[in-house]
């Protein structure tokens, strides 16, 4: 039988941040939601959360897992402190409790479970997950014996110079018989640097704990500070586009483009460089996306090609092509074959098939029909200073340069519209419609000037 406990009730004090440490983002996505999603496949009798510092704002992020179940430590005494809020709940519980730090988020689902099984075939007390660091720095040391089991970990802080030099580092990843922690949790003590209650300390208080050494040191870095947190953002950037590219996705240069975990490619796709993901993103077959763009919780069909342009919850129908230099604001939807130009803004609005926007225009609150052609410079005119108004333009109307569309307003199909208008009465359908003043001509005005 297994229980699970994630310790993420620290403020995460060396991070610096007004974010609690454990919402921190990785890839787009929290530390605890990648903790969480590496324990995900265990079969646990009980997941518990232990939350303290700003625990409403780490409840809220993770409503959608209802099977956690949420205990409260507070004040935060530390790691240990962390595990006894658990003492009540679990009084008459038998079984393993495997420990997670809720700041170790790089951890794969197999080694997790490895660790479950060497703690259950050897029957110890206590099997924790241990790496010899290159630089060790921060960590917890450990101490074994002769016959490899393990005595005590010392935290890096109530080292001696002499068992600073011992690279066998605590990773935070422990799975206990709970029967034999339950006894010694009451035994701990805060006799340390931190004046705080370490669960490591329970080790040595257990009679016989053993170790399983990772080799892939990167599974169990921390994160205590944003250098740490930027070396495991830069490790998982790597892992997703090893991923990709696996899958077929070729990349210019990988090293410039970030991915989020939420975002999936069909077959076929380029990414070029300096290209940024976020979200949630599909990115369909045969697109050519960058160089220079950022997509953010988008649906893109097949064949989208854009180049240096953000979009931003948007959908984009088959072979479209956007940029450079748009922006695609949110709740933008652009059938097949559209094309959105250069210095186009688009916001809110649907934009049917085989509708064309090139040059310098803003299309926001707009229900754009099929064929249309904006001419450059046309703005909707969305906002009285108050309220935001719609524009509606049918298929095949064009709109010459430089026309101001004043919303709410509607445009019939076959429509022609003169450069320079400013349009804020209804147009019906075949018409064409401008509005302008007449030009004025003065023949010879320079020789008039120069009398
Ligand atoms: C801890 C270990 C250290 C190990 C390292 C691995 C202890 C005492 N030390 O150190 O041996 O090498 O992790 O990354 O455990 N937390 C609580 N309540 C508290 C304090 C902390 O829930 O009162 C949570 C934090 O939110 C965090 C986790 O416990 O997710 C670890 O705490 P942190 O302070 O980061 O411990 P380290 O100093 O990194
Ligand atoms: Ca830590």
């Amino acid at each position: 039988m297994l229980a699970i406990a994630i310790l993420a009730a620290g403020k995460g004090t060396r991070m610096k941040s007004p974010l609690p440490k454990v919402l921190q983002n990785l890839a787009g996505t929290s530390l605890i939601e990648h903790v969480l999603n590496n324990c995900r496949t265990l079969q646990a009798k009980r997941r518990f959360l232990i939350v303290g510092h700003q625990s409403e704002l780490v409840k809220n992020k993770l409503t959608k897992l209802n099977e956690l179940e949420y205990v409260l430590q507070e004040p935060q005494k530390g790691t240990g402190h962390a595990i006894q809020q658990l003492l009540s709940t679990m009084e008459t519980y038998d079984g393993e409790l495997l420990v997670l730090n809720g700041d170790v988020p790089l951890l794969k689902p197999q080694t997790i479970e490895r660790l479950i099984n060497t703690q259950r075939e050897s029957g110890a007390d206590a099997t924790i997950l241990t790496a010899r660091l290159k630089n060790p720095t921060g960590y917890g040391r450990v101490f074994t014996s002769s016959k490899n089991c393990v005595k005590a970990i010392i935290e890096h802080r109530d080292c001696s110079k002499e068992q600073l030099s011992n690279t066998l580092t605590n990773a935070g990843v422990y799975c206990f018989s709970w029967k034999k922690l339950k006894s010694v949790l009451p035994k701990l003590t805060s006799n340390n640097d931190q004046e705080e209650i370490y669960l490591t300390d329970a080790i040595s208080l257990l009679s016989l704990v053993m170790h399983l050494e990772v080799t892939n040191t990167e599974e169990v870095k921390g994160i205590n500070n944003q250098i740490q947190l930027a070396e495991c953002e830069a490790i998982i950037q790597q892992q997703l586009s090893n991923y990709w590219m696996q899958e077929g996705v070729k990349f210019i240069d990988p090293s410039s483009c970030t991915l989020s975990q939420e975002c999936k490619f069909g077959e076929n796709v380029t990414i070029e460089p300096q290209t940024h993901f976020r979200g949630s993103c599909f990115i369909g077959n045969g697109c050519n996306i960058g160089p220079g763009c950022l997509i953010k919780d988008s649906i893109l069909g097949e064949n989208v090609c854009s180049i240096y342009s953000v979009l931003d919850n948007a959908q984009v129908g088959n072979g479209v092509t956007i940029g450079p230099f748009a922006n695609i604001r949110p709740g933008s939807e652009i059938e097949n074959k559209c094309r959105i130009g250069n210095f186009v803004e688009i916001k809110n609005s649907h934009i049917n098939t085989g509708s064309k926007i090139n040059h310098l225009s803003y299309i926001g609150d707009a229900e754009l029909g099929q064929k249309v052609n904006i001419g450059a410079g046309t703005i909707t005119a969305n906002y009285d200073g108050i309220n935001k108004h719609k524009t509606i333009i049918g298929d095949n109307t064009k709109t010459g340069a430089n026309s101001v569309l004043v919303a709410p307003i509607s445009i019939g199909s076959n429509v022609t519209i003169g450069a320079g208008s400013t349009l804020t009465k209804n147009v019906p359908n075949n018409a064409l419609s401008l509005e302008r003043n007449k030009q004025l001509i003065r023949e010879d005005w320079t020789k008039g000037l120069n009398k």
